[in-house]
């Protein structure tokens, strides 16, 4: 094989609490997709910790590489946005070890775990906006356990995890081109949470995970309508935010669950705008199996009064012109997976 053919030797790896997905790409100058694949889990296998589940989990995992023909053993993984903790901070401007130092001498004070039970990293975005004499940092930080228990999963069936990486770092890298400056809303509205991530210059400033997804809305529609969970789905992904279908049934019955996930984003907007001043948002972009509910994308437009897209989770990758519809059909499944995968290791 060529230089510029080459598969990347490592490939994405999402563990959702809905789905699996994993990608693999091929070097050269713009990254070409080689392989991609998913399998629907159970949600409670994702959410276990018990060791019955896990080992599941590593089956489902090995199953959805051999459907995918997955060639590495080399995974770039990513941390979903509940198990991960990121905070931006402002720190004086020092030189990058000293950074690193202050940082870790102060991060017991800046994140919820004990520093001991936790695995921090950080990132130097820029000038602070707030204070001349400082920097800003994105710090992340996660709990020992959570990671451990991870790599001694993939590790076990014989994976050599090359990286772990917050999901709101990879949909960034994904969703938008490496040139976006304007300041841009990510959501990736799953199965469990929506995610949260605002940007600007294309890293992350501002990241939360709302714990409002799709569950939560089937949820609402089966209590509100009492109709079972099969039904409620049904209803749910073909009418969603429709007031015209149904004489309005599913959009009264989902409009509560919807407007508390809204409000929460209108929060982290205004803390955002408080913190950038005069950063407008250029767009909103959605993804994840919840930004397909009919009219959802315009419910977000219509409150916010801001651009809403329908994020391309391969917008930098090349691939066949036969694989275009099949490809845009799954995209708002791949966007965390795609972002590992085009990692530049
Ligand atoms: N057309 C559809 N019909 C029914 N359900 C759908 C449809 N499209 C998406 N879904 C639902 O969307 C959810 C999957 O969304 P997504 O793939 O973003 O979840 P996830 O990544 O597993 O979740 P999370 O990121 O919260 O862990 C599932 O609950 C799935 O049932
Ligand atoms: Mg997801």
């Amino acid at each position: 094989m060529g230089i510029l053919t080459n598969t990347t030797d490592f490939f994405g790896l999402d563990i959702g609490t809905s789905a699996i997905r994993v990608v693999q790409m091929k070097g050269g100058r713009t990254k070409a997709l080689a392989r991609y694949g998913s399998l629907d889990i159970d949600p409670k296998i994702a959410k276990s910790d018990s060791n019955a589940d896990l080992q599941k989990l590593g089956q489902a995992i090995k199953q959805v590489m051999s459907q995918a023909g997955i060639s590495s053993k080399n995974v770039a993984v990513g941390i979903p946005s509940q198990r991960v903790f990121m905070t931006v901070v402002d720190i004086d401007r020092l030189s990058e070890k000293e950074l690193d130092s202050t940082i870790r001498l102060q991060a017991d004070s800046l994140i919820p775990t004990p520093l001991e039970e936790s695995k921090i990293d950080w990132a130097l975005l820029g000038d602070s906006p707030k204070d001349q004499k400082k920097v800003e940092i994105l710090l992340g930080s996660v709990p020992n356990t959570f990671v451990e228990r991870q790599l001694d999963l993939l590790e076990s069936m014989g994976l050599n995890v090359i990286a772990f990486e917050p999901d709101s770092i990879s949909i960034s890298r994904s969703l938008l081109t490496p040139d976006t400056a304007a300041p841009h809303l990510l959501l990736d509205m799953g199965n469990e949470a929506t995610d949260l991530v605002m940007t600007l210059n294309g890293a992350p400033r501002l990241i939360r995970s709302i714990p409002i997804g799709t569950s939560s809305i089937i949820k609402a529609a089966i209590q509100n309508l009492g109709i079972d969970e099969k039904q409620a789905t049904q209803f749910v992904f073909k009418f969603g935010m429709s007031k015209d279908k149904l004489e309005g049934q599913i959009y009264n019955a989902i409009v509560g669950t919807v407007d508390t996930l809204m409000s929460e984003i209108e929060k982290s907007i205004k803390f955002f705008q408080t913190r950038y001043q005069g950063a407008n948002i250029e767009r909103i972009i959605v993804t994840g199996g919840t930004s397909v509910l009919p009219e959802l994308p315009l419910t977000i437009a219509n409150k916010f009064g801001i651009n809403v897209e329908i994020g391309n989770s391969w917008r930098n990758v090349a691939f066949p012109t036969s694989q275009q519809n099949e490809l845009l059909t799954v995209s708002n499944k791949y966007a965390v997976a795609a972002g590992l995968a085009e990692r530049v290791e």
